[in-house]
């Protein structure tokens, strides 16, 4: 190796050293931002109180070094001979180091001159602007949209001001009715984005009462806790949705133990209530090796939605009964092509259908959504701001290509999707389909200015209208 070699070399590794460092610290600021865990009973910072650093970042808490002390003074362990004898490993700390893996840990609570309110009683916006985004992005549904705004005003005014002149206002946990694909859980998912709180959903399906085969129902903080990045004061400001919540009715004549379904009510009912809930972090059951913090759901808005699919017969028979009685009496099928009998919806109805009276007690704010017609997936497929079609017009305007829907086809696509009964759900498989064969051909042909779909495509009947960059206008047999 030549001097000037080794110059080099030895100048390369200074360049490492110095990298070496910084990671290190931006390392160390990244901890900071941690609760330290105590590497013994797995209890965070804010439980177990000030922890004692050991070398490699291990940290004990008072009590288990208490503890520890307390059994090497009763003096049954010589540890001096211990580690002399034969075939005793001293144990690297090294290793110890990472024994809390990151996503166990909890963020630690922001400094007192930091801390801002997650949503700021002057940030709330108005309920007429909270609707007015939720336009941007949902259609239809004029009713639950200006419900919800409402409602998630009031609520984070209540959280902000803990109480008014003493009066406690009732929390806005709402009940959802409507049919599937209709938007109910986007309803939700674009609310949370619109106001950045964290969001957690769950099926009511996999719920079951603590102890059985299922998640047990305080895995839904857990939830939360982890989409509010472990944050416990920003997931105490969150949304919980629990969807499919019509699947733990009461069930009807069983005489077995009914451990997903009216007992699941009976133990949300603290949760919706507001409770203390003792949550493992990073981890959805709890069991020795996980940390546990606690996480108060008092402000913690919860949405229940579900289909209710034979909601509109219980209604119907409690309408008809009442009109046949007395001298209102009135046509017995009076309801049946009545479309907006969902909305007529009361709490006894619920109650009849297997929801117990002391859950609904809970949910003070209940609405119903329509089911979707050809007209609002029109709409959904032309003009919320992520409309599926404009999303796939901004692709192949990429490749400088029009992409063009008439208005025929746009009704053909949402005919075919109204067959399948699944709202709004059907529409992105269906375009998929079509869009297939045009994404893949289009690409091919440098020549190609604009592409029109038309009925016809999207029955099967014939082909799109291919446009030429020099406007000749040719006719593709699909
Ligand atoms: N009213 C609506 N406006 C815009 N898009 C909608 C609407 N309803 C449904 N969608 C679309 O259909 C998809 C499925 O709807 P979803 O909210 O999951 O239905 P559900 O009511 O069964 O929860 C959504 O992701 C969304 O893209
Ligand atoms: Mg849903």
């Amino acid at each position: 190796m030549s001097e000037k070699d080794h110059i080099i070399d030895t100048e390369e590794t200074e360049v490492e050293k110095v990298s070496d460092v910084e990671v290190e610290e931006t390392k160390k600021d990244k901890e900071d931002e941690y609760e330290k865990v105590c590497f013994i009973c797995h209890r965070p910072e804010s439980v177990a109180g000030k922890m004692i650093d050991l070398p490699n970042h291990i940290s004990v808490c008072p009590d288990c070094m208490q503890k520890s002390f307390d059994t090497m003074m009763n003096g049954q362990v010589d540890f001096s001979q211990l580690m002399n004898m034969p075939g005793v490993q001293i144990f690297n700390m090294s290793d110890l180091e990472n024994a809390v893996p990151k996503k166990q840990k909890i963020k630690k609570k922001k400094e007192k001159e930091e801390r801002k309110p997650v949503l700021d009683i002057k940030d709330i916006p108005a309920p007429h602007k909270i609707k007015a985004k939720l336009d941007d992005f949902v259609v239809g549904q004029e009713h639950a949209k200006k419900v919800m705004s409402v409602a998630v005003y009031n609520h984070y005014k209540r959280v902000a001001t803990d109480t008014m002149d003493d009066i406690e206002i009732e929390k806005s946990n709402m009940l959802m009715i409507g049919p599937t694909g209709c938007g109910k859980t986007y309803l939700v998912k674009t609310l949370a984005k619109l106001l950045d709180v964290p969001l957690a959903i769950t099926d009511a399906t996999s719920l079951t009462e603590a102890g059985y085969i299922g998640d047990d129902i305080e895995s839904v903080v857990s939830k939360l806790l982890a989409a509010a990045d472990n944050d416990v004061e920003k997931a105490e400001q969150g949304i919980i949705f629990i969807d499919e919540i019509d699947k733990i009715a009461k069930k009807k004549n069983t005489n077995q133990r009914d451990v997903s379904g009216e007992s699941v009510q009976q133990g949300m009912l603290k949760l919706l209530e507001g409770s203390e809930v003792e949550v493992p972090v990073g981890a959805n059951s709890k069991n020795a090796m996980v940390p546990l913090t606690t996480v108060n759901t008092r402000n913690i808005l919860f949405i229940c939605g579900g289909a209710f699919p034979d909601l509109e017969g219980i209604i119907k028979e409690r309408l008809t009964k009442q009109a046949t009685i007395g001298f209102n009496a009135d046509l017995k099928d009076k309801y049946d092509k009545d479309e907006k009998i969902l909305e007529k919806v009361t709490i006894e109805d619920l109650r009849n259908f297997g929801m117990i009276p002391e859950f609904l007690g809970r949910l003070p704010i209940i609405f119903t959504l329509q089911g979707l017609n050809e007209d609002m997936l029109v709409k959904i497929l032309t003009e919320p701001k992520n409309a599926i079609l404009k999303q796939y017009q901004k692709l192949l305007a990429l490749d400088e290509v029009k992409l063009d829907f008439n208005e025929e086809s746009l009704h053909a696509i949402a005919a075919k999707a109204m067959k399948k009964d699944t709202g709004a759900r059907a529409l992105r498989a269906i375009i998929e389909e079509f869009m297939l064969d045009i994404m893949y051909e289009i690409p091919k042909d440098d020549n190609i200015g604009q592409v029109t779909i038309t009925k016809e495509y999207i029955e099967g009947t014939g082909g799109p209208v291919i446009t030429l960059r020099g406007q000749e206008v040719a006719r593709i047999e699909g």
